[in-house]
């Protein structure tokens, strides 16, 4: 009998790993140090993404004619939510038939997509919940403001509402699994949208304030206690764990800090649920805070870089953790998600300022992919719009070089360049491979003039002395980095290039008045355009 059971065990076993090795192996993200890249048929993939406005995505007809235009900007990827309302319209019956038309839509454009999950919160509020959901609010509960009153706001301590998003969310992964596991359209899931709590403080609910009034649990304290070399400066600022209440823990931030560890314990539970249905990449989002507003005046206790900490050790299903950049501060906010391991994913970012950033998210933060909002109504062509390169034509040359790119990344060889023509900075300096670059918003030739675009680039560093720059508006002089050595230097040539099919080829070679007598290399405003300039290095005599 027990031999039975036995070699039925076994019969079942290779079974299931005869399909693990007969299916398409599933993305993943290959954490490093210096990052993350994320993993698509044994290869790292770089996302050239755009997500959808809020209303694009909401019927299958939409997605007819919608992709097709993006498929034109050098998109590679599309993010588009997934509403749970749209899936479950009502309890236990389910409906994939517009997701189904987008995937075969994508397919036949050839993009990949991102599923954004709208379940339980997008924008903090439970708006995309079914109406099933909302009318109940006994068994749904939402959660209570300051005032007393309830918010359109599910509460993170509602068991039924948990149960329910978390059984929508691996219902929809199970789905995605049998229909895409073999193609792999959908790359990754955001799960929930741009959580957090608005209005003062924390959720007031009776259940909420039961669980604040008991001691911080011991095994949070000592997780963040183990975890205490990547803490952000505001929570080493705060936190005190030798304290038992929230408040004598983490002092002034005790209400955001308990809101970032509910609405974190309850996406484990949905990403974990979903994991078990088909564990593609899932990470969340974050509504950044603007400067001077209050916890609660941006979404309190959501994944923003203050209080990270808390959900890195109690969501570990989440493979990662990303901003939504609006803020101008562009260069800032990515930077405050480049701690140690977080694979760098921009999948909100403003549009207008998309072809400039673009450069600085894969050049500098090391991102595998970056994402502007409303994708759908960016212009294909530059001459739709007048000022400024466009995001076509960046994404254009990026994935001239994308074979090249990760690779570059992971080695540290890549930095970029943004200047802004109001930013008070009239220049900016790198270095990279024994050089320093030096880019300027300035024309000597044919004019010296002061640009009135934005102007940003980004570096490759491809071999000793060999670098390929490209970009738009800005003008580079060259000097040999002092911390490296004592030579001088000087530029040995300049060339204008194009990829294609892995290889670079040379269109022109830049002298004279195109490199300012040999001193500079100049990119065009309003285009973009890629450059491989030779520097040489040599002792003083
Ligand atoms: C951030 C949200 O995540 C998006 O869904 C959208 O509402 C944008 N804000 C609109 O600006």
């Amino acid at each position: 009998m027990i031999s039975m059971r036995f070699q039925f065990v076994f019969l079942i076993a290779s079974m299931l790993s005869a399909t693990v090795a007969n299916a398409a192996e599933i993305p993943s993200i290959a954490k490093s140090p210096a990052g993350g890249q994320l993993i698509l048929n044994g290869k790292p993939y770089l996302i050239l993404g755009g997500e959808l406005g809020n209303s694009s995505a909401g019927t299958a007809e939409q997605a007819d004619t919608i992709l097709p235009r993006i498929a034109q900007m050098h998109v590679n990827t599309v993010l588009m939510p997934v509403a749970w309302e749209q899936i479950e319209p009502t309890e236990g019956n389910f409906d994939f038939s517009i997701l189904d038309h987008w995937i075969d839509v994508a397919r036949q454009q050839h993009l990949h997509l991102v599923v954004l999950w709208f379940g339980s919160w997008k924008n903090s509020v439970s708006s995309y919940a079914p109406a099933w959901v909302k009318q109940d609010t006994k068994r749904f509960p939402r959660a209570i403001s300051a005032d007393p009153s309830q918010l359109e706001i599910l509460s993170t301590l509602g068991e039924e509402t948990l149960k329910s998003d978390s059984q929508a969310f691996f219902t929809l992964m199970r789905h995605i699994r049998e229909k895409d596991q073999d193609q792999q359209t959908i790359l990754m899931v955001q799960v929930e949208n741009e959580v957090g709590y608005l209005g003062r403080g924390r959720d007031r609910s009776d259940a909420a304030n039961r669980l604040f009034a008991r001691p911080v649990p011991i095994e949070l304290i000592q997780k963040l206690q183990s975890a205490r070399d990547s803490f952000s400066p505001e929570l080493r600022a705060h936190f005190n764990p030798s304290g038992t209440t929230w408040s004598a823990v983490f002092g002034d931030a005790a209400n955001e800090v308990f809101m970032a560890w509910n609405y974190a314990r309850y996406i484990q539970e949905v990403a974990t649920q979903g994991k078990r249905a088909y564990p593609l990449p899932m990470y969340v989002n974050c509504q950044l805070p603007a400067p001077a507003e209050r916890a609660g005046e941006y979404p309190s206790g959501g994944p923003h870089p203050y209080y990270l900490a808390v959900y890195r050790v109690t969501a570990p299903a989440l493979d990662f953790f990303s901003p939504d950049i609006y803020w101008p501060n562009f260069e800032y906010w990515i930077d405050r998600y480049r701690f140690n391991g977080n694979a760098v994913f921009v999948p909100e970012a403003r549009l207008e300022a998309a072809p400039y950033n673009a450069f600085y998210a894969y050049g500098e933060a090391g991102a595998f992919g970056f994402s502007p909002f409303a994708i759908e109504s960016a212009p294909i062509t530059p001459d739709e719009h007048d000022a400024g390169p466009n995001l076509a034509s960046v994404y254009a040359l990026l994935s001239s070089f994308s074979d090249i790119l990760p690779a570059l990344q992971a080695a540290g060889s890549t930095r970029a360049i943004v200047l802004h023509s109001n930013s008070p900075r009239p220049t900016q300096t790198v270095s990279l491979g024994g050089y320093l670059f030096q880019a300027a918003l300035s024309r000597s030739w044919p004019a010296k003039a002061l640009l009135e675009e934005d102007g940003a680039l980004i570096i490759l560093h491809t071999a000793a002395n060999e670098f390929y720059i490209a970009g738009s508006g800005l003008t580079v002089s060259f000097y040999r980095d002092p911390d490296v050595d004592a030579k001088i230097s000087g530029i040995t040539s300049v060339e204008e290039v194009a990829r294609s099919n892995g290889a670079w080829t040379t269109i022109r070679r830049l002298n004279g008045d195109q490199t300012d007598q040999g001193r500079q290399l100049s990119l065009a405003p309003h285009q973009v355009q890629a450059y491989r300039v030779v520097l040489y290095s040599t002792d003083q005599h």
